[in-house]
Parts: structure tokens; sequence; C-alpha cells
């Protein structure tokens, strides 16, 4: 089955817990099951992460170059200012798209610039968890995509 990796940067694990009002009191693990009862409806297979650390969310966008159809990112902070993030993702060739539950451009100025959106196909912002779903379809759409190309 086609493999999407779904990658989750600093402080997403505290999702339930952490400012609710911004991020809702969703949890991470309800996010993942959402993810997996999307993926189920589209057949794909997903490959669920977190991390807080810079350096492993690089590896693993390296190794979704070789074990992945597709990558949908939320790099949490790390959007507003990692080069070597972005660079990672300018480096792999499959379709990409990062997603934010919330909506950056309403926010604090830090967080209105996202580095890592200029390398990835497209971006979803501000919908919660839905957009993690939304997502998921988008690539889907785009790994069909390239399968006929
Ligand atoms: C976030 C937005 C970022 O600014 C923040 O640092 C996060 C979460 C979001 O999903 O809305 O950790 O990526």
């Amino acid at each position: 089955m086609t493999t999407v990796f779904v990658l989750n940067g600093p402080n997403l694990n505290r999702l339930g817990v952490r400012e609710p009002h911004i991020y809702g009191t969703e949890t991470l693990s309800d996010i993942e099951a959402l993810v997996r009862q999307t993926a189920k409806e589209l057949s794909l297979s997903v490959d669920f992460r977190q991390s807080n650390s810079e350096g492993t969310l690089i590896d693993w966008v390296h190794e979704a170059a070789d074990k992945a159809a597709g990558l949908m990112l939320n790099p949490g902070a790390l959007t507003h200012y990692s080069y070597a993030l972005a660079d990672a993702l300018s480096s792999i060739d499959i379709p990409k798209v990062e997603v934010h539950l919330s909506n950056i451009h309403k926010r604090e100025s830090f967080r209105q610039r996202s580095v890592t959106a200029a390398a990835v196909d497209g971006a979803i912002l501000g919908l919660g968890s839905t957009g993690y779903s939304a997502a998921l379809q988008a690539l889907k759409t785009l790994i069909n995509k390239r399968a006929k190309s």
C-alpha cells in the first residue's frame, strides 16, 4: 500500500493541554486516530511520528524520500526559522504538504512567516485537526497525478 509520512514537530506532543484556546482540546493521539481513519478511506498507509528535535525531524524527512510516496509536516515553531528543515524538504522529491492547526497569519508577527512553506507543494492553515485530513486528501491527489505522469 502507498505510504505517507505524517511528521509533527516540537511541542505538538503537548496538544490537549497546551494553550487549548489556540490549539483546542484534541490530543495528538486524537489527531493520529483521525488521520488513520482518513488514510483508511483513501487506501493509504500512514507512518505518524512526533519529535521535539530538529535533527530527528530532518532525518525523518530524508527517510521519507526512500520510504514514502508523500509527506505531511506540521513543523511547529521550526516553521518560522529552520532553514535546515526547509533545505531538507527541498532536497526530497515527493509531494509535500505543510499543515498548521492555527491560522498563523492571524497570530504574532513572528509566526506569520513560514520559511518551510516555499519547500512544499502547499499548506493548510487554521482548520484544526480537519486540516490533517484535508492535507492527506491533497497528498493522495498529488501522488495519483505523479503516478499518471
Ligand atoms: C503550529 C503553529 C506554530 O506557530 C507553533 O509554534 C506550533 C503549532 C500550528 O499547528 O498551529 O507549535 O504549527
